[in-house]
């Protein structure tokens, strides 16, 4: 049964309070040994997650105070985050910066924008940097309050389930083999992720909380696929900027300036980035070249076995059936 305990029931007086109250917060949830991993996945109101996030989900929703103006980028994990931020900083920034000059030349484009479940103490300094954007894997229904009640921007990108599996896979993989560990096993892996249990998963359930929310609120939230921003980038370029209202003007359109972010932020120019070929490493067991692998829409096809492939497609026609989205 699920933990009815939420962030409120955490004391937030000081940091040694809020610590304590959580690991008492924590024990009351349910919890799963997964992925080979060695720490434990906790489901906090339905959602898996490792206590590291959980901690800065649960921080983020009794301290984070968005702005109107503030976009927040949402994402279940390996659906395109690290590329959409790439994309809607260089909107963002493009007046500020030319092409030599622009930090994503130097910096990890999750250095350039923020995670809220991290890093949301920061948040004001991007803030006050103009560079008002932030990002989280937050499902929708677990979001601050603050961040719905302010009416900022929301921009939710999600990708096919079986690419996204793939990914998620060979992301821990990666980041276990840099351990000298076994990469996990991918039958038990697929297995896990089938019942919902994965990063922030139910990974259906999380596309649903957005989608439907885009459908309320559609002037607040874009719903972006990955395969449709990779079939026509430019265009949702242009989209983007027209929903953080940055709309570019007819002298950018003519010198190209969609055209330009496109190709900067394209996956063959960010990963032969020297920033991001680095194996250095974030967050004690991610080196930054892990955030970049293939790139390529249907890359499932390397790694599920055709039974595999069908049985997600199965599990999605269901979760998705009757909402009009389909993945
Ligand atoms: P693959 O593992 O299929 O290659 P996230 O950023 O949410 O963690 O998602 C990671 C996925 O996005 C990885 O997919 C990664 O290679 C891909 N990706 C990273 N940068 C990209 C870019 N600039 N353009 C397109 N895809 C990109």
């Amino acid at each position: 049964m699920e933990s009815r305990l939420d962030s409120k029931d955490i004391v937030n007086e000081n940091e040694d309070e809020f610590e304590k109250s959580f690991e008492q917060m924590i024990s009351t949830l349910p919890k799963r040994k997964c992925w080979g991993n060695r720490e434990d996945f906790y489901q906090y109101q339905g959602f898996w997650l490792y206590p590291t996030f959980l901690k800065g989900v649960v921080s983020a929703q009794q301290r984070f105070q968005a702005q109107p103006t503030d976009t927040i980028i949402c994402s279940i994990p390996k659906t395109g985050t690290t590329w959409l931020k790439s994309l809607i900083f260089s909107i963002y920034t493009r007046t500020s910066f030319y092409d030599s000059t622009t930090p994503l030349l130097s910096k990890l484009p999750h250095e350039v924008v923020p995670f809220m479940d991290l890093y949301h103490a920061d948040f004001p300094s991007y803030r006050d940097m103009g560079v008002p954007v932030l990002a989280t894997h937050v499902p929708y229904s677990s979001l601050p309050r603050s961040i719905i009640d302010s009416g900022c921007k929301l921009v939710y990108i999600c990708r096919n389930p079986k690419d996204s599996f793939v990914s998620l896979y060979h992301f821990n993989a990666a980041i276990r083999r840099s351990q000298n560990l076994q990469p996990p096993d991918l039958d038990e892996a697929f297995e896990l992720f089938c019942e919902g249990v994965s990063m922030y998963g139910p990974y259906w359930d999380h596309v649903l909380g957005y989608w439907k929310a885009s459908l309320e609120h559609p002037n607040k939230i874009l719903f972006l696929k990955y395969e449709e921003m990779i079939e026509d980038s430019v265009l949702y370029v242009k989209k983007l900027a027209e929903f953080i209202s940055c709309p570019f003007s007819s002298e950018e359109h003519q010198k190209e300036v969609p055209e330009k972010i496109v190709k900067m932020c394209s996956f063959e120019n960010l990963s032969n980035l020297e920033v991001n070929k680095s194996e250095k490493v974030r967050m004690g067991v991610v080196q930054h070249k892990m955030y970049f692998r293939k790139g390529k829409v249907g890359d499932w096809k390397n790694c599920l076995t055709s039974e595999m492939a069908e049985r997600l497609d199965r599990i999605t026609h269901q979760k998705l059936s009757g909402s009009g989205l389909s993945l």
